[in-house]
């Protein structure tokens, strides 16, 4: 079975983890995996903790923030320093500008038929997508070029890849081209997706004070005002209860999409080869055979006791099988990192009037933005 994306997420990505299939795909993933590595990820704890202090310094009391943008710019700060050691305010915005256009550019995904069409007629967003994917190319190349003149090895995926070799097929190293393809897969996949999770959580939070008040005493107690570390994350059962409940009911990633080269049946249903298949992680996440009264943000859904009562795959914000996700165990530890690093200093509160509506791009969305007001939280402990 294939992963169908849309065609102009396959021009900007190339042939990068997200686009490619068959044995490439297999092979890189493969080879790309321990990059991925828990001891590697544990190594990003201090660049994921730097950039939520530099935030909440620069917040005060009483401040009115666009939650979704604050997060948009910590992650891709995050995911664009663990991945080439790049700092976000050196030009990189520009990355940050072009990532936005290519997810608004694919909003046809559910309707991969018309996204082809759309792309054939419409010669402004051509132009659009070229611009975004000749400012993409022109900051990768140029990283990449650096990297292989360095004398000095650098700590970071981009350097990571530079240097794989594949005992099997003999391989010594991916192109250039390889390279460009899996950083910006890794940039997109990474970024925006862990942003989402992180609003919607805040959101949330912001409507369900009782829950906000368990957090914030779990944090209180085990942090006494300091920022939390990995090590740390095993005591904060409560804060990984939270996420995960975020993403149950706003999954980031809200819909999958194959294509079945051969027919295929499923029960009684013959799907005709080149059909396409979709799996939707909101439809199924909020399926009361699984989670009653599914509208409702429970973290207490996720004690280890009410989670071995679910079978598998009730629940897949990070998909499955052999195009699970890959940056699954950093998303979790940037997620939870960030979630509990802001919510030891500072609650967030809706501000009066916001609209919230869903709009379902590749990511899910808050339509209109996600204004909060930042107060400050007084921890009793301390
Ligand atoms: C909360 C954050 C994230 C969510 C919800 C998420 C979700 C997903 C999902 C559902 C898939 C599978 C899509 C499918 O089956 O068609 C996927 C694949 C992928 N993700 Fe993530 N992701 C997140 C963060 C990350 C991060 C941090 C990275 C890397 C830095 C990343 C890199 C990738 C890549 C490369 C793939 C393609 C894997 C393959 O096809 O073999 N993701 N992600």
């Amino acid at each position: 079975m294939a992963r169908s994306t849309p065609p102009a997420m396959k021009r900007l990505l190339g042939r990068g983890l997200l686009t490619s299939q068959g044995d490439y795909h297999r092979q890189h993933k493969r080879m790309i995996a321990p990059a991925f590595h828990k001891e590697v990820v544990r190594q990003w704890n201090s660049t994921i903790t730097t950039h939520c202090e530099r935030l909440l310094d620069r917040w005060s009391e009483g401040d009115e923030v666009d939650i979704e943008y604050e997060m948009l710019r910590l992650t891709l700060a995050i995911v664009l320093k663990a991945l080439v050691s790049a700092e976000l305010e050196e030009g990189t915005d520009d990355m940050a500008g072009a990532a936005n256009t290519l997810v608004e550019m694919t909003h046809c995904r559910t309707l991969p038929v018309i996204d082809d069409l759309l792309d054939k007629i419409a010669l402004g967003r051509i132009r659009r997508f070229a611009d975004a994917r000749g400012r993409f190319d022109s900051i990768v190349y140029r990283m990449i070029r650096e990297r292989r003149a360095a004398d000095a090895p650098v700590n970071d995926l981009l350097s990571a890849l530079l240097q794989i070799r594949d005992e099997e097929t003999g391989r010594t190293a991916l192109t250039d081209e390889e390279v460009r393809d899996e950083t910006l897969t890794m940039l997109m996949a990474g970024h925006e997706t862990t942003a989402h999770a992180l609003t919607w959580t805040w959101y949330l939070l912001s409507q369900h004070p009782n829950a906000e008040q368990k957090l914030h005493a779990e944090l209180d107690i085990v942090l006494r005002g300091r920022m939390p570390r990995i090590d740390d994350l095993e005591a904060l059962p409560y804060n990984r209860m939270v996420f995960s409940e975020a993403m149950r009911l706003y999954p980031p990633v809200w819909i999958v999409a194959r294509r079945n080269p051969n027919p295929w049946s499923l029960g009684s249903y013959t799907f005709p080869p080149g059909s396409f298949i979709f799996m939707s992680q909101y439809l199924m996440q909020r399926d009361a055979r699984f989670f009653p009264d599914p509208e409702r943000f429970d973290p207490e859904r996720w004690t280890p006791d009410a989670m071995a009562q679910r079978p598998k795959y009730t629940y897949f914000p990070f998909g499955g099988g052999a195009r699970q996700c890959i940056g699954e165990g950093f998303a979790w530890t940037i997620g939870l990192l960030v979630l509990a690093a802001i919510a030891q200093r500072w609650r967030l509160s809706l501000f009066p009037n916001q609209r919230i509506v869903l709009y379902p791009l590749i990511t899910l969305r808050p339509k209109y933005g996600m204004r909060m007001i930042v107060e400050l939280h007084s921890n009793p402990m301390t």
